[in-house]
């Protein structure tokens, strides 16, 4: 057991001196979770072996299952990949800091642990000034993996941080929630056409105005399982984002989907079971069954997305034995909160019809 120590910053403009602290555990080969836009991520120096390793430890991550590369500078993606393609440059003028991560050819300073040993490397340069100032006092480019235990939902806050990690990294930056809620869009540019891995803070709207052709992988649509061998994305042989309860996700028009959930709920309620209602601001109201919860309102994806990991972690605190979801769109963030849901849902997914 380590002592984690929890620093207090500013999400806008971070104290030096805990900034310091922070960096200098990593420059050491430690552990510190820090916040960017879109959920915290456990941070190592990418080109530390050990470091890495004991990052992929303390989540308990299948040794299999790469992390993305946090940079703070262009330049070091040309120290890192092997080629950057045109259509990258354009992203990263475009679009980031941001919460789009690139799949390039990596280069042979990349520790193999780093990458789990495969031929290319996943970078993004996260839009969160407490992310940026640690990798810039660090001094390297700096892993961040989601700093949750393996399989759970992400973390938005440092609290949820501490739930999984604590006295098992050295620190956490912990600067309140996230922006987004939701990981990094991860794009993979070693394939013509580029293609969508996961769907995430970067919709895949905006992606298409900026590169021609691109893609959304089976594994980024997630509504069945994807065999292993078939998975260009080497995460989603892994289960995710999953709450301790079972989880089902109701699929459909609003009004059919209201009467299905219920209609679940009611029945696992009548089974014994302890039932948790993930609902929206619309619906929240008319449930009367379970423990009822609001993402948000179906107006506002954003807030849907801020809420998702939060709400699966509370579920768990009040101990539901399973979730009933309601599916929302599938457009901009809604295609990935809805990635998320079917993943934790193991594929449970129920198509509700007006008949
Ligand atoms: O928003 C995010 O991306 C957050 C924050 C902390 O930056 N990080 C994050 O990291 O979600 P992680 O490790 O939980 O997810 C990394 C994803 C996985 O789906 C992994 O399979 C994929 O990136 N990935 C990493 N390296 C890859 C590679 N070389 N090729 C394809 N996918 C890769
Ligand atoms: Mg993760």
């Amino acid at each position: 057991m380590k002592k984690t120590i929890v620093l207090k910053v500013n999400p806008q403009k971070p104290e030096k001196e805990k900034i310091r602290i922070a960096a200098n555990f990593i420059r050491n080969g430690g552990l510190v979770a820090f916040p960017t836009e879109t959920v915290y991520g456990l941070g190592a120096d990418a080109l530390n072996p050990k470091a890495v390793l004991d990052a992929f430890k303390a989540k308990r991550r299948p040794l299999d299952n790469p992390p993305i590369v946090h940079v703070a500078d262009v330049k070091d993606v040309y120290k890192l990949a092997e080629n950057v393609p045109s259509k990258a440059e354009k992203l990263m003028k475009e679009l980031w800091p941001g919460p789009l991560t690139l799949v390039f050819k990596r280069s042979s300073i990349v520790p193999s642990v780093t990458v789990s040993g495969l031929g290319t490397i996943a970078i993004r340069m996260p839009r969160h000034e407490v992310a940026l100032a640690l990798i810039r006092e660090s001094q390297c480019p700096i892993i961040g993996p989601s700093a949750n235990l393996a399989g759970k939902p992400s973390p938005t806050s440092a609290e949820h941080v501490l739930e999984d990690l604590d006295g098992k990294i050295d620190a956490v930056l912990d600067a309140g929630p996230t922006y987004i809620g939701v990981e990094s869009t991860v794009l993979d540019l070693t394939v013509n056409p580029p293609q969508v891995l996961r769907p995430g803070g970067t919709p895949f709207e905006v992606l298409k105005q900026f590169i021609k052709g691109v893609r959304l992988n089976p594994v980024a649509v997630a509504d069945r399982e994807v065999v292993v061998e078939k998975a260009r994305s080497p995460g989603v042989k892994h289960k995710h984002y999953a709450p301790r309860a079972d989880l089902v996700v109701v699929e459909g028009e609003l009004p059919a989907v209201f009467n299905k959930v219920r209609e679940l709920a009611e029945t696992y309620t009548r089974k014994g079971k302890r039932v948790g209602v993930l609902a929206t601001d619309e619906t929240v109201a008319d449930y009367g069954v379970g423990v009822v919860k609001s993402l948000g309102s179906r107006s506002d994806m954003a807030s849907i997305a801020k809420n998702l990991f939060r709400l699966l972690r509370e579920f768990d605190a009040e101990k539901v034995d399973v979730i009933v979801a309601e599916g929302i769109p599938m457009e901009g963030l809604g295609l990935a909160v809805m990635n998320r849901l079917r993943k934790a849902s193991g594929y449970k997914i129920v198509k509700a019809d007006e008949n």
